[in-house]
């Protein structure tokens, strides 16, 4: 099976490809290189002996997006290919808007001239907003979004939603993660931010090889059990392997849906850090700060749904998460 993988290149869709190609699927890899390195597809070789198709740039590019769909036979669509810090949006909205929404868009209208009416889409929690009750389960109330990259994602999936309602031949996943971290057990591939990040878990393996000083707690005063943020992190193979099985199951089958991917389980800054010391051996210098802007208490998936469809469940253990991060930061202290 042919699939495009848009931002295929990026944290989340080079894991996905090497997944794929172990499961047999070719990957036809569009990504602008905007946030990430081509570097990507030579590790990309060596852990499965295929260097994937790859073709650089912008899914904003009509012209260019209708000649890929035509060089192949393309099946299905995973759609990674977005901007994704919450911070850079709040300054950037344009820019947020015009990439992922816009970019969105196209990538559909291309879609949809080759025929291909299958795509999985990169959602995030962020489209439930705040929410007082835990976990969060796929029918709550989504949109009520605090900044512009929560609204482009929430944007797509309505897009996506009101185009199913119109044509219902597609067949449309949307795939709300909660917090990807962790790395390929080889720490041959892994994340790699851009200049400062601003996620909880690239923090954590910075400070710990030296490249930064300490790590800001955002806030020790959240109604939570010892007052940090709680989270669902999960380990990055459990969450391709999600797209994997979804690329399996919906595969020529015509319909709308929704999936949480989560562990179902929440963890705090402070017991991150604590496992952190714990399993890597490394401690973690921290300071108490304010509470960022837009943060919430808490936040975990029921992942009941993707258990029941698809048969998906995240396996790997917290443990796991911090040895294969640490692996990743150890064997590649500058990133890629
Ligand atoms: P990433 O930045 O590592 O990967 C995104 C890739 O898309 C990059 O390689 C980038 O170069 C490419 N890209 C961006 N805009 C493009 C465009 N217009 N045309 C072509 N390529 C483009 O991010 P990631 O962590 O792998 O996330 C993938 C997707 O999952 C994003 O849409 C993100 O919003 C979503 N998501 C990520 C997280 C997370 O914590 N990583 C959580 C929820 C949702
Ligand atoms: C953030 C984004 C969210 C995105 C998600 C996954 C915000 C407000 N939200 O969510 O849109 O989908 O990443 O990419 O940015 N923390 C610290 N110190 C730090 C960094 C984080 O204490 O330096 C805390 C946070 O307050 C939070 C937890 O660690 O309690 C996790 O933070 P983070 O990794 O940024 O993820 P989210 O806030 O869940």
């Amino acid at each position: 099976m042919e699939v495009l993988v848009a931002g295929g290149i990026g944290y989340i869709g080079s894991h996905t490809c090497v997944k794929m190609i172990e499961s047999g699927m070719q990957p036809i890899i569009v990504d602008s290189l905007l946030n990430a390195k081509v570097e990507v597809l030579s590790r990309i070789e060596a852990l499965t002996g295929k260097k994937p198709i790859f073709y650089q740039g912008d899914i904003r590019d009509e012209i260019f997006l209708d000649m890929v769909f035509r060089s192949h036979k393309i099946q299905s669509v995973l759609h990674f290919a977005g901007l994704k810090s919450v911070s850079e949006s709040v300054l950037e909205p344009l820019r947020y808007y015009d990439n992922n929404v816009n970019g969105s868009l196209v990538l559909i209208r291309s879609m949809r001239k080759a025929g291909v009416k299958s795509i999985v889409f990169s959602s995030s929690a962020v489209v439930y907003g705040h929410s007082d009750v835990m976990p969060v389960t796929e029918s709550f109330l989504t949109g009520m979004t605090t900044n512009p990259y929560a609204c482009t994602k929430y944007i797509v999936e309505r897009c996506l939603t009101d185009l199913f309602a119109s044509e219902s031949d597609w067949s449309i996943t949307l795939l709300r993660y909660f917090n990807p971290v962790g790395a390929h057990p080889s720490g041959v591939i892994g994340e790699d931010p851009k200049g400062i990040p601003s996620n909880l878990m690239p923090i954590i393996t910075q400070v710990a090889i030296g490249r930064r000083e300490y790590l800001s707690v955002f806030g020790n005063d959240y109604p939570t059990p010892d007052g940090t943020g709680i989270r669902d992190y999960i380990h990055i193979m459990d969450l391709v392997e999600g797209h994997v099985v979804a690329l399996e199951s919906i595969s020529g089958k015509s319909g709308l849906r929704v999936y949480n991917l989560g562990t179902g389980k929440g963890f705090s800054v402070f017991e991150m850090i604590e496992i952190f010391n714990q399993v890597c051996g490394v401690r973690i210098p921290y300071q108490i700060c304010q509470r960022r802007l837009g943060d919430i208490a808490e936040c975990w998936a029921n992942p009941e749904k993707a258990k029941h469809d698809l048969g998906w469940t995240a396996k790997r253990s917290m443990i796991e998460i911090m040895e294969d991060t640490w692996r990743w930061q150890l064997k590649n202290p500058d990133g890629y």
